[in-house]
């Protein structure tokens, strides 16, 4: 049995609790969903010609489930516990607290049950029918109110750099969802977008590429900006440039989403405005990510004894990788070749995999000893086992995406000398196939850490510890 450490009888820990455990759940069930999906694309029988397991409707269950399920219970743990600890003050309140805790796990339920019938708005990243979409308003302006409520009683003057970043992540997805969300509801399970055409086209990626830069990039930047100088035991290498990072970061995104249009039927000088802003945004991003792992400056021996350091400190690796490809594949000229290709879904999953669920995952681990008292995770081998696994899972499926989209997109502008295609479609399928399952493989390694991970976290919470000599400096502060 490990000994108690210090906990905090003034803070709400127990809303924190809930979703840290939730994060993990979800986790897996998203994972899992994505392994199916990526088996399916190997082994298209896998659907058993039953339309609720074809992959057109678990797609979007996979991507709702790790985005909003997973990243967004991750966000919710993290911010609400960041809010408290740098404020000195409770939440605002815990009715509201618990009512954001239940109202979202109604929403993924929700959420889980409508995609597979087939019930979807057809958006992308925003598939949920009216109903849902007014419940998550609800639910997420519970999030606002409790959040800014407990900035408002805090008893310190200065609001943390990590509260800027959960602030902007969490106001900009509420108008990116209520604008995008604009309907004709025609039935309880079918509506229309308010909008039409290019338009619709516009309002939908400037929500779909906002959704990348707020929900998967500012609030998991909020959470890199207090987890990592706490693990590190390091101040932030930089506050200055935290701040510059802050407002470069929120006043660039919001432009780049026509870099998801190009050569379409958008006005050709929005595509390239969108072009021009993403590349600019190459330079925030880099800031943020060299500020994180700079806060590392002293403390590098620490990365040999703590595997909770390394998930946190390659996530900031990945985090800088995808954001050098994106502003890449935002130059016209080369998403002629990506567009459309595996290349795209390589690119997500660097950002998504490699950052925001690595970033997550370190976090998950520094917060479980803490919120059930324990002085450290059950076992910090296994940490490691699970840093391994899910850094060369992510490995194996981007490098197997990267192969697989240049050679499809290669494959598919080849002309002969008379003006025909080189290739046919099939043929550039049949290409891809060895690197579907490598995709899978690495899809198998990544959801094995995370069973390991949720074993680990309830031996912690149990109260289990191992004697690991090798890492007896990582344990929780
Ligand atoms: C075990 C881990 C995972 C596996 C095996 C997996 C697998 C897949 C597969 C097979 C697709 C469909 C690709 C296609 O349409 O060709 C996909 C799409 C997607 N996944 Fe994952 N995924 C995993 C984890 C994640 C995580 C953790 C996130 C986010 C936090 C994520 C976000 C997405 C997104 C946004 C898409 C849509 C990509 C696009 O439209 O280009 N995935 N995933
Ligand atoms: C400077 C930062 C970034 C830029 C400029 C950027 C740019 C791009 C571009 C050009 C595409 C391809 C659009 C297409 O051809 O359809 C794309 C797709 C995507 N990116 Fe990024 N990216 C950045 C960072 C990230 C990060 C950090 C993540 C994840 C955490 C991410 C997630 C996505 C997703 C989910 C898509 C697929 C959207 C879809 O078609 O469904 N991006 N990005």
């Amino acid at each position: 049995m490990s000994e108690a450490i210090q906990v905090h009888p003034e803070y709400n820990y127990k809303v924190i609790r809930q979703f840290a455990v939730m994060t993990v759940v979800w986790g897996i069930v998203g994972m899992l969903v994505g392994v199916f999906i990526a088996a399916q694309l190997y082994w298209p029988a896998l659907n058993f010609d039953t339309p609720w397991l074809t992959f057109s409707r678990l797609r979007p269950l996979h991507t709702n489930a790790v985005i909003f399920a997973f990243g967004g219970c991750a966000l919710f743990a993290t911010s609400l516990y960041v809010v408290q600890r740098t404020c000195h003050v409770r939440l605002f309140s815990d009715k509201l607290a618990s009512f954001t805790f239940w109202g979202w796990q109604l929403v993924i339920v929700l959420a889980a049950i409508t995609l597979p019938m087939g019930i979807t708005s057809s958006k992308e990243y925003a598939e949920l029918e009216w109903p849902i979409d007014i419940l998550l308003t609800i639910v997420w302006l519970s999030y606002i109110i409790n959040f800014f409520g407990t900035m408002i009683i805090r008893k310190v003057s200065h609001i943390y750099v990590a509260n800027w970043f959960f602030g902007a992540f969490m106001l900009t997805v509420a108008v990116l969802h209520i604008a995008n969300s604009m309907v004709i509801p025609v039935s309880l399970t079918k509506s229309y977008s308010l909008y039409s055409g290019a338009v619709d086209a516009m309002i939908q990626w400037w929500y779909g590429h906002n959704a990348v830069g707020f929900f998967l990039t500012a609030g998991f930047l909020g959470m890199m900006y207090y987890f990592v100088p706490k693990q590190a035991g390091r101040p932030v290498f930089s506050y200055r440039l935290s701040v510059v990072h802050f407002w470069a970061l929120i006043s660039l995104y919001i432009w780049a989403g026509p870099h998801h249009l190009h050569y379409t039927a958008l006005p050709d000088w929005t595509q390239s405005l969108g072009m021009a802003m993403s590349i600019i945004l190459f330079v925030p991003s880099w800031g943020g990510m060299i500020n994180g792992i700079m806060t590392l400056s002293g403390a590098w021996h620490k990365l040999r004894t703590d595997p909770i350091l390394r998930f946190l400190v390659v996530s900031l690796s990945f985090y800088g990788m995808s954001t050098f490809e994106g502003p890449m594949m935002a130059i016209k000229t080369v998403n002629a070749l990506s567009h459309y290709t595996d290349w795209t879904v390589g690119h997500v999953h660097s950002g998504a995999l490699g950052w925001v669920a690595m970033v997550s995952i370190g976090a998950i681990y520094h917060l479980i000893p803490v919120l059930f008292e324990r002085q450290k995770m059950y076992s910090l081998k296994l940490v490691n086992v699970h840093f391994w696994l899910a850094t060369i899972g992510v490995v194996l499926y981007i490098v197997a995406m990267w192969i697989s989209g240049v050679l499809q997109g290669l494959m598919w502008s080849a002309i002969n000398a008379d003006g025909t295609l080189t290739y046919s479609f099939v043929e550039s399928l049949e290409a891809s196939m060895p690197f579907y399952l490598v995709r899978f493989i690495g899809g198998v390694f990544v959801v094995l850490g995370m069973l390991i991970m949720a074993y680990n976290c309830y031996r912690t919470i149990k109260g289990d510890s191992l004697q690991e000599p090798a890492f007896e400096e990582a344990k929780t502060a």
